[in-house]
């Protein structure tokens, strides 16, 4: 087991990486407070890893919620229906909770935990590419409402992290391959020696070589860390984690969230922030087309299909929660590994570089 420390005043926290480590029994102990123990997973992921985990808390009395699966269900509804069980099992302000699935299942766990009592232990036990190397580090959570995605939520820090890769064996290559546009980007918005490596390793990534994924996840882990250390309630610097979102959302609401898998509009939207670059001369050229490249090596799309119009993702842009008065606020870049936030692009460069990244 190796483990990662985000160390944050008052409350940071262990993340713990390692193959097998979801029936590790030496792993949960010290993480758990003396309350009440509920398990929120999902109706794909408790068939396959649920009976692994309750086997590995021996014996703490835990409760159990499945809620069904996909980011339909990352609603209010489903967040009051942790809570409804909270107060069920007449939850202590020592209970805990545990978040056993993908990105959906540990934001919406993560936000009843922020909420309940004003705030309970959350343990996050992320089981997708997309939520070990991103979703489950940095203590944000949170639903969607209908007039826009992760609109309601929360900073709520877990009390540990635990990574369990060998739980990828079964995440579909779709998924799998979501996952790596986060990985991407953590090397294209501060990390160009993990960037290099990638392009050299991209065979051995593609085909899942367990050397080479658990060491993308602890590598990508590290990034993150080191970034929500110095920003952990995005004032600042954390908000390169969002390169390639602000396109990326846009293009998921123009297709009503059903064609594209989230990591999968970050990718088209990352090659659409680097071509703005390039137009705005921020880069060198040829930077978009580098990182499209290696995207295309993990099957990830790297253009706007053709049939989106250029001023609908315009104008869904605008609505960008990250949006500000003074101009579009957009995660650029210098280069591969020096990303920067940038309000200053005209309007007409941001409609060119959608329309030079259309198909
Ligand atoms: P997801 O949670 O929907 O999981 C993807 C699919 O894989 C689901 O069908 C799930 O049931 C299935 N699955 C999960 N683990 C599996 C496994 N081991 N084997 C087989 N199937 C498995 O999606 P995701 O990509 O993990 O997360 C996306 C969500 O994460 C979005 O809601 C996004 O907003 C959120 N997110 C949050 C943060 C954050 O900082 N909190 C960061 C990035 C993304
Ligand atoms: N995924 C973006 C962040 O954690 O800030």
């Amino acid at each position: 087991m190796r483990t990662i420390d985000i160390d944050l005043p008052d409350h940071g926290y262990p993340v713990h990486l390692g193959r097998g480590l979801l029936q590790d029994d030496s792993c949960w102990p010290a993480h758990l407070g003396d309350g009440e123990i509920l398990v929120v997973s999902n109706e794909t992921v408790a068939p396959l890893y649920l009976d692994t985990l309750l086997q590995a808390l021996g014996n703490r009395q835990c409760e159990t919620l499945l809620l069904p699966d996909g980011e339909q269900f990352k609603t209010v509804d489903n967040w009051q229906r942790i809570l409804d069980r909270l107060v069920e099992i007449r939850a202590r302000r020592d209970a805990q909770l545990i978040a056993l699935g993908g990105g959906v299942v540990g934001d919406i766990t993560g936000f009843a935990a922020a909420c309940y009592m004003r705030g309970i232990r959350i343990l996050q036990a992320p089981t997708t590419l997309l939520s070990q190397v991103d979703a489950s580090v940095g203590g944000k959570t949170g639903v969607n409402h209908v007039k826009g995605k992760n609109l309601v939520g929360a900073f709520h820090q877990p009390a540990a992290v635990v990574i369990d890769s060998a739980t990828l064996d079964t995440l579909p290559a779709r998924e799998f391959n979501a996952g790596l546009a986060e990985v991407v980007k953590c090397g294209v918005i501060g990390d160009t020696a993990f960037f290099d490596w990638l392009e050299e390793n991209a065979d051995e990534v593609a085909a899942r070589d367990e050397k080479a994924v658990d060491y993308l996840i602890e590598r990508s882990v590290r990034n993150k860390a080191a970034i929500v250390r110095k920003d952990e309630k995005e004032a600042g610097v954390r908000a390169l984690l969002n390169l390639g979102h602000t396109f990326g959302h846009a293009l998921e609401s123009e297709t009503a969230y059903r064609r594209f898998l989230h990591g999968e509009a970050v990718a088209i939207g990352m090659v659409t922030a680097a071509r703005l670059s390039e137009r705005r001369g921020l880069c060198d050229g040829g930077t978009a087309s580098r990182i499209a490249s290696l995207l295309r090596r993990f099957d990830l799309p790297v253009d706007i299909p053709g049939d989106l119009g250029v001023q609908e993702i315009a104008n869904a842009l605008m609505l960008d929660k990250k949006a500000v008065s003074a101009g579009l606020r957009l995660v650029l870049l210098k280069a591969i590994g020096d990303a920067v936030i940038d309000a200053s692009s005209p309007h007409e460069d941001i409609v060119s570089a959608i329309n030079d990244s259309r198909l």
